[in-house]
This record gives structure tokens, sequence and C-alpha cells, in this order.
């Protein structure tokens, strides 16, 4: 039987935080063996906010070995950069041609990203989703594993493909979102009504996955719960519903249990204990990239196989849609 194939992408904009990886890359790592997958560090999506272009050739490198570290294994996941491939930007064309403003128009995160940038609201910005969706459909794939706040995108891209499949002939596979039950919304530490995002400046706000284990400890200690004096899995607790779910996602114990764990014990006892299974999950992760570092060489080469590996997928389906609009 051959495996269902996935695609999912990420923005080289900052070091990556816990929300990153629990509604992501945990995922696409965890879950390597069942699919065949394919991998993208979506740098052209990073320069619709303003980058310092230096930096982000760095950083785009830095996030390849970071998805390394976190055990995406070349073996079984192809992982290249989105603009070594020039059929995303061909595709997202054809697309854009395709969207009606109304539906562009509704997307929550451009009403979001244009809200925190004033001064740079630019065209890229709002195209944005036709990108992401010719990211998926270039790849002809099944599902998509992202984290909830990528809904939207994906619906999108749903709608965008069988619209043009009845209009222009079968030419894209209709993907599905994948999207986790547990950490697919992490929440900040200091504000648990919004989620975890790497542009938010609050110090506590987000554990990235290079945080030495004092700072983790320190974020942690400091994250905001409540004044109740149970530790329950409670949605409308949402300080403490976001602390016990990181906890859940990496210690895999049942919510019965956690909640046993901690009765007649205070937050001051829960957050050391989240802290700790925190410190020393991130631990390896974070000496690999160490090493990883030292040898850009190896990530530029891992990258270049993987692009050359999925090209001919994204040549066929462009050039198929190229076709079918009578582009010639
Ligand atoms: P990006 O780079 O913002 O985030 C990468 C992934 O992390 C997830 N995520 C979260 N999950 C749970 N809690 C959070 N607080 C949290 N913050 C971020 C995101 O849902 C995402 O899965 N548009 C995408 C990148 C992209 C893409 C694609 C994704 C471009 N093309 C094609 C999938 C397929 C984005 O900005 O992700």
């Amino acid at each position: 039987m051959t495996k269902k194939r996935v695609f999912s992408g990420i923005q080289p904009t900052g070091t990556i935080h816990l929300g990153n990886y629990l509604g992501a890359v945990k995922n696409w790592v965890d879950s390597q063996e069942r699919y065949e997958n394919i991998f993208c560090v979506v740098n052209s999506h990073a320069i619709t906010i303003k980058q310092d272009p230096k930096q982000l050739a760095q950083k785009t490198y830095e996030l390849a070995a970071m998805l390394l570290a976190c055990g995406i294994d070349t073996k079984k996941s192809s992982l290249f950069i989105q603009s070594q491939i020039d059929e995303h930007a061909a595709l997202a064309w054809i697309l854009d041609c395709n969207i009606p403003m109304g539906d562009m128009s509704r997307m929550t995160q451009f009403k979001d990203k244009s809200a925190k940038n004033p001064k740079n609201i630019n065209v890229g910005l709002f195209n944005y989703p036709a990108l992401m969706a010719a990211d998926i459909l270039l790849y002809q794939v099944d599902g998509v594993p992202v984290g909830e706040d990528q809904k939207q995108h994906l619906e999108l891209t749903r709608d965008v493909a069988m619209r043009f499949n009845r209009d222009y002939g079968e030419c894209f596979k209709i993907p599905e979102a994948l999207i986790p039950k547990v950490g697919a919304r992490v929440m900040g530490l200091d504000n648990p009504e919004s989620k975890m995002s790497k542009s938010s400046s609050g110090a506590n706000h987000a554990i990235f996955l290079l945080d030495t284990p004092e700072v983790i400890m320190t974020k942690f200690k400091k994250a905001t719960t409540d004044s109740h004096n149970t530790i329950v899995f409670d949605t409308t607790r949402p300080g403490l519903y976001n602390l016990l779910s990181i906890y859940e996602i990496f210690t895999h114990k049942s919510r019965e249990s956690i909640e046993e764990e901690f009765v007649g014990k205070g937050y001051g006892h829960l957050k050391t204990a989240i802290a700790e299974v925190v410190i020393e999950s991130l631990r390896p992760i974070r000496e690999t990239y160490k090493k990883l570092m030292n040898d850009q060489a190896y990530i530029k080469q891992i990258l270049d196989e993987g692009a050359q590996k999925v090209r001919p997928i994204a040549t066929s389906t462009y050039n198929k849609a190229k076709e079918l609009v009578g582009l010639i």
C-alpha cells in the first residue's frame, strides 16, 4: 500500500517556539514513518514582512538545522527551501487569478499581521494565502499537518483547488488539514488569551527551543494562572489549561493521572514539574542543533538533495496547471 503524502511549511522569521513545536514540528517528526513527507522552510512567505536580507539567509539555514535537530529524518522526509523551486511563485500567480477578492479579504491572519505592521501592508502580505495554497497543491498531497491558526488558509486552499478542477479540468488533489487534538493552539505564558507567537514582545510570552534551562524555568514560574486552588483540565481556566496541555504532551500521561498527580499540590509545584520535563525534552534538540550549525555545508547539501527529490512533482503539477489555463 502506498503511503499518504503530507506537506507542511514553517517561516524562518525567528527562533521557533513551543507553539510551532507542539502544533506542527513534533507531529511532523512523530508521523514520519506513517506518511511520505515533504517539509519546507517558506522563506518567500517571510519577506511579506521586512527582513534584513543577510539575516534572512542565515535564519533560513538555522531553521533547517533546527528541524533536523527536532528529528526530521531525511531518509523518511524531504526538506527544502521554498525559493529553491520557482514553481511555488509561478503557481501562486495562476491561483491569484482564480481567488475572489472577497475570499482573500476574509483571511484573519492578514488582518492580524497588517494591524501589527501598519507601515508595511504590502500586496504580498494580502496574497500570502495564494502562495501557501501553491506550496500545498504543487505536491498533490493528502494532508497538511499544521496548528489551528492555519485552518482558514487550508480552507481557502481546498476551495481554490476545487474551483480550479471544476473550471479547467482535474489538476489538484484536495488536501485535508491535519490538526492535533492537543497542542493545536499553544497560548502565551504571560497572556493565555493570546496565541503563543514569535512576534509578541513580552519577555515571558514564549518558550523558545533554544532557551537555556534557567530561562525555561523562570518563564514557567512566571506563567499566568488564576486564583483557584485545584489542578484540573478546565478550559474555562486558560492559563492552567495551557500549562497542563503542555505537560500532557511531553509526559504522554493521561489527563486523569495528571490530575491525580497534582491533588493537594500548588501551582508552584506544577510549574516546576512542567519546566523540568520541557527542559529535559528540549535538551537533546538544543545540543544537536549546535552540532549541526557547525557544518552549514552539510545543511546546504541536505536542502539541495531535498529540492532535487521533490522538484519533478512540482514541475509536473505546474506544467499541467499552465496547460489547463492556456498558458503556452
Ligand atoms: P508559521 O511559520 O507561523 O508556523 C509554523 C507552524 O506552527 C504552528 N503554530 C502553532 N501551533 C500551535 N500553537 C501556536 N501558538 C502556534 N503558532 C504557530 C502553525 O500553525 C504552523 O503549522 N503560513 C504558515 C507557513 C506555511 C505553510 C505552507 C504551512 C506556508 N506555506 C504550506 C503549511 C503548508 C505559517 O505562517 O506558519
